[in-house]
């Protein structure tokens, strides 16, 4: 059985469903502050099989305590945590808290329980502005502000934890921990039934657009189109979420037959740039559907351009991303369309 910390969020949901379709009994511990049930319902009825839910807080050492002592849990996939980058500015403590602090519990009753097998959400954000792209594993962090720190912390914190099993003498299990760098999660599963349900206005680019396409809201705004790019807007690399959740699956997979030892920063992405013109391009050509737009001013603390060297988890774990861009805007948009309102629906 996986425990999955926030199991009923965007990429939760997708992982889930992959973890189900691939065998596994999951449990999912998440306490409804950024999603809802369900969703949870969503993904039993896209797998026809069930998942325990439990609610409560990943920060709860009692109740991973009892978690751990009463269901055979083998690996914990710990997505539970806040996401909103200009919010980490205006309340850090609290991503402090819910971030890292959640990471520390679980690590400690992990380790109590005898239970060595973690996959973490990271974040390509760890880099911060790159000199140079593609982006490896092996170049410099430096995260821009409070949100990225806290992965970046988070990392910090599991690296010297699975670097304690060197030092150890009474031989424990030894950890193996996969640090998934994601680059940018778009799209949805192509039942339709489970997608991103962002509470009020999105930040990220993709829920925009399909907010726009489907009425909800007027025009994008493109965030300049004065940057050193090849059509002056920003690029990134965009993943679909089917192939990030298969990534978390496939890191799993290694971590339970001892592949994968210690911990291990992986990038999850496609490495390809696509720019904002792009993306609002594929999306109106593939679905049909207008996306108006104007060029606004730059986001502050956006980069130009950033995408991922992939190589290290094709090479460590035989994953590279299968969907395409066309994949991407149209699943998005089947989801956004046939829940106008999201699981509210
Ligand atoms: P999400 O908000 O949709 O999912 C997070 C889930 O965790 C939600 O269901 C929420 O209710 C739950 N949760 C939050 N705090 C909790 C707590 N203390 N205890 C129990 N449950 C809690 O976000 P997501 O997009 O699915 O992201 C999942 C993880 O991936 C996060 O850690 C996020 O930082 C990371 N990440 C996301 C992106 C992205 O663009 N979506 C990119 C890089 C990294
Ligand atoms: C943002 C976060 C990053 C996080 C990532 C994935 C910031 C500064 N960075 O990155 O930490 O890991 O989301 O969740 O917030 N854009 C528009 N109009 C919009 C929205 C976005 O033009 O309404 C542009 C942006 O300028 C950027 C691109 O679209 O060039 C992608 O933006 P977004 O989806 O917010 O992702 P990131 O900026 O990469």
């Amino acid at each position: 059985m996986i425990l999955v910390t926030g199991g009923a969020g965007y990429i939760g949901t997708h992982t889930c469903t992959e973890l189900l379709n691939s065998g596994y009994d999951v449990l999912v511990l998440d306490n409804y502050s950024n999603s809802s049930p369900l969703a949870l319902d969503r993904v039993e009825r896209i797998t026809q099989k069930t998942l325990i839910r439990i609610e409560g807080d990943a920060r709860d050492p009692d109740l991973l305590d009892q978690l751990f002592a009463n269901y055979p849990i083998k690996a914990v996939i710990h997505f539970a945590g806040f996401k909103a980058v200009g919010e980490s500015c205006q309340i850090p403590l609290a991503y402090y808290h819910n971030n890292f602090y959640s990471t520390l519990v679980l690590s400690q009753c992990m380790q109590k329980a005898g239970i060595t097998k973690l996959v973490f959400s990271s974040s390509a954000t760890v880099y911060g502005d790159p000199e140079v792209v593609p982006l490896t594993e092996a170049m410099p962090t430096n995260p821009a502000n409070p949100y990225g720190r806290t992965k970046l912390m988070v990392e910090q914190m599991l690296q010297d934890l699975a670097a304690s099993d060197a030092l150890a003498t009474d031989n424990p299990q030894p950890w193996g921990i996969a640090l998934l760098r994601y680059f940018n999660p778009v799209g949805a599963h192509q039942s339709g039934l489970i997608g991103e349900d962002p509470s009020g206005i999105p930040n990220n680019l993709m829920p925009f657009i399909t907010q726009v396409a489907v009425g909800k809201r007027d025009q994008l705004d493109v965030f300049g189109d004065d940057y050193d790019t090849p059509d002056g807007t920003g690029v990134r690399d965009y993943i679909h979420v089917v192939d990030l959740a298969r990534g978390h699956v496939m890191a799993l997979e290694r971590l339970l037959d001892d592949q994968i030892t210690g911990a291990e920063a992986i990038n999850l992405g496609t490495g390809l740039g696509v720019s904002v013109l792009d993306m609002v391009n594929s999306f109106t050509n593939n679905n049909s559907v207008a996306v108006p737009y104007q060029i606004a001013d730059r986001r502050a603390g956006d980069v130009a351009s950033y995408y991922a060297d992939p190589s290290k988890a094709f090479d460590m774990l035989g994953w590279s991303a299968e969907h395409t861009l066309s994949d991407m805007v149209t699943d998005s948009w089947r989801w956004q369309k046939n829940n106008p309102e999201g699981y509210a629906d």
